[in-house]
Parts: structure tokens; C-alpha cells; sequence
């Protein structure tokens, strides 16, 4: 319908988008669509079926028979659900962050996930953040951001949020890792990471996520 509003946040990895999306959605009382979840979940699929993550075909036959849920409750975190199970805290793992890209570099599989997507932003308004949001799955959203942060700001976020959980933390190896997987969003051939020529560039290098938020939902009610 007509009167749902879209409105999309791309960028890269580690910039803050699930957050603020989260927040942004809260405020302005609508779904939070977190994209990469999504991926997240096939990907625990693939993993526990042992595919060869290499086998396009296979992916996309898997994608075509998995049912993933973003469970949007009142006061609650989003939850993820895989064929009816919660796996939300599972595809957070560094196996499943790591073996993620082979799932989202897949032409076939982003098709499948992009009709899953679509059909969402036509149930209901949503704030979804993603790589390929506002240039590919939603290209006539009502409102498109990129959020972007300086590299080393964007890892310190992460050493951060590890430290915050009491999860032991190697610096090196997750800047190492945060580089490859810049690479990869920007350089895949299917769905890259690329800002929306319409899109508003927000750099949260020296802001905090509040003020990210604010700005965005001051945005759509302005307009709203
Ligand atoms: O945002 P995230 O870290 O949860 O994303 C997980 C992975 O999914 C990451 O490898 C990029 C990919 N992704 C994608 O290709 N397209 C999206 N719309 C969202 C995520």
C-alpha cells in the first residue's frame, strides 16, 4: 500500500545502521527490517547443512525453502526466526559473521531476499538498514540514508561493544577483519554497497547515536 513509508539506511559495516535503524523505528512506531539478519540466518542454515558454500545453485535451492521471520514485538528485541526457530543470538557468532559473504555475493539468493524484503515494505512502515537498501531492494523509498563513519572509529565501535559483552577482544584481527569485509561489500558484483544517488550522506564520525537518531526521525516527520 501506498501509505507505508520506506525509509532505508545503507552503509558500511560497523557505522551503526542497526542500531539507530532500531531506535529510528522505535521512535517513529515502525518495523525495523534488519537485512543483514536475514543473510545471517541462511547462513546458519547453510553452515549446520554443511553445504559447499561455493555451490550457487545449492544456496539458492536453500534460500527457495527457508522461511526467515523478523519477529517486530512491542518492548522486545527484534526477533530472528529460521524455518520457526529463534536463532537471533546464533547468527551473531564470528563463524556466521565471517561466513556470511558467500550467501550475499549470491545473484540468486539476493533475488530471493529482496522479494522477502520487498513484501515487508509493503505490509507495513518499516525502518530497514542494509548495503543495497536504497539502491536495488528499494530504490522509490520515501527516505534514504547512508550512514558512514571513519574506519578506525567504526573498529573502535566494535572493540568497544565486545569489551561492553566481556568478550575477550584481538585488535588487530578484528580490524584485519573489518577491512576484508569493507572490501567485499564494496566490490561484489551482486547488490555492492553503494550509496543512493538521492540518498542523504550522514557521517557519525563524531556523533553519538542519539544524535544520529534525532536527525533521522526530525527528517521524516518533517515530511511525514
Ligand atoms: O549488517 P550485517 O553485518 O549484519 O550484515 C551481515 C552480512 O550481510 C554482511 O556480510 C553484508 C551482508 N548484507 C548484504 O549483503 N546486504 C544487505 N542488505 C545486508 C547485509
Amino acid at each position: 500500500m501506498a501509505d507505508h513509508l520506506v525509509v532505508v539506511i545503507d552503509g558500511p559495516a560497523g557505522a551503526g545502521k542497526s542500531t539507530v535503524a532500531k531506535m529510528a523505528a522505535k521512535r517513529l512506531g515502525f518495523a525495523f527490517m534488519d537485512t543483514g539478519a536475514m543473510y545471517r540466518a541462511l547462513t546458519v542454515k547453510a553452515l549446520r547443512a554443511k553445504l559447499n558454500l561455493e555451490d550457487e545453485q545449492a544456496l539458492i535451492k536453500l534460500a527457495e525453502v527457508t522461511h526467515i521471520d523478523l519477529v517486530n514485538e512491542a518492548g522486545k528485541p527484534l526477533k530472528v526466526t529460521l524455518d520457526g526457530e529463534d536463532v537471533s543470538e546464533t547468527i551473531r557468532s564470528t563463524d556466521v559473521t565471517n561466513n556470511t559473504f558467500y550467501i550475499a555475493r549470491t545473484p540468486g539468493v539476493r533475488h530471493v531476499m529482496l522479494e522477502w524484503q520487498r513484501r515487508m515494505g509493503r505490509e507495513q512502515s518499516m525502518v530497514g538498514d542494509g548495503r543495497d537498501l536504497g539502491t536495488v531492494v528499494f530504490p522509490d523509498a520515501a527516505y534514504k540514508f547512508y550512514l558512514d563513519a571513519d574506519f578506525d572509529i567504526r573498529c573502535q565501535r566494535r572493540i568497544d561493544e565486545l569489551k561492553a559483552k566481556g568478550q575477550p577482544v584481538d585488535e588487530q584481527a578484528l580490524k584485519a577483519d573489518l577491512a576484508e569485509r569493507d572490501h567485499k561489500d564494496f566490490t561484489r558484483k551482486a547488490g555492492p554497497l553503494k550509496k543512493a544517488d538521492d540518498a542523504i550522506i550522514i557521517d557519525s564520525t563524531s556523533m553519538s547515536i542519539d544524535e544520529v537518531v534525532d536527525l533521522i526521525v526530525r527528517r521524516v516527520q518533517s515530511k511525514a
